[in-house]
């Protein structure tokens, strides 16, 4: 049995959670190729059991990289167990999760796989006022995230990981125990 990742990251925050998902999945003695969509071509997924497709997101978009993976493997992965992951702010809030699981997720689906996928994960991102990501990350961080922060009294001062590690190892524990 064997897996495929591939995932697209502006700032790394999908990066460690794909990597997170492979540890897990290796555990449970299934082999995992880990790939970033970054400039991938041509990638023969036929070998694969499973395909993991996952992204952050930016102004409501996933990666290019990961886009054009899920639009040139369209037929390839009609016949695929696939899963799909994001990480975003709107997964950080009660009141955006919904929101976010239809925009990133369901529409995604809806536009790029012929059949359902195997599971969807929206996982939470990481507020982090000192990281050094350009002016776009700087600007977000600080005129938009910050503010929606504060208001819920937040102390902005501290980086905070909204990601549920126990969340995305079950998740990818699920994924594995698909394949048994
Ligand atoms: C410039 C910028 C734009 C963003 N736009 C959105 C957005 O439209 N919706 C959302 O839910 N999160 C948004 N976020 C939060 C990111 O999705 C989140 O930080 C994610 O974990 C980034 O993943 P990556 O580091 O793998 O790229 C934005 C963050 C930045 C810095």
């Amino acid at each position: 049995m064997k897996i495929l990742i591939v995932y697209g990251t502006r700032y790394g925050t999908a990066a460690e959670i794909a990597e997170e998902i492979r540890k897990v999945i290796e555990k449970e003695g299934i082999e995992v190729d880990l790939v970033d969509s970054r400039g991938i071509k041509n990638y023969d997924i036929s070998l694969y059991d499973m395909v993991i497709i996952g992204s952050g997101i930016k102004i409501g978009k996933w990666t290019k990289g990961s886009l054009k993976f899920l639009e040139d493997n369209k037929s390839a992965l009609s016949d695929k167990k696939v899963a799909l992951f994001v990480t975003c702010g709107a997964a950080n809030m009660e009141e955006t999760i919904t929101e976010g699981q239809e925009k990133y997720l369901d529409e995604v689906a809806l536009k790029y796989l012929s059949g359902k996928p195997v599971a969807t994960g929206l996982f939470g991102s990481v507020y982090d006022p000192n990281a050094n990501h350009g002016l776009m990350y700087k600007l977000a961080t600080k005129f938009i995230i910050k503010k929606g922060l504060d208001k819920q009294g937040i102390d902005t001062s501290k980086r905070i990981d909204y990601r549920d590690w126990d969340e995305i190892r079950g998740w990818a524990l699920n994924l594995a125990n698909m394949l048994k």
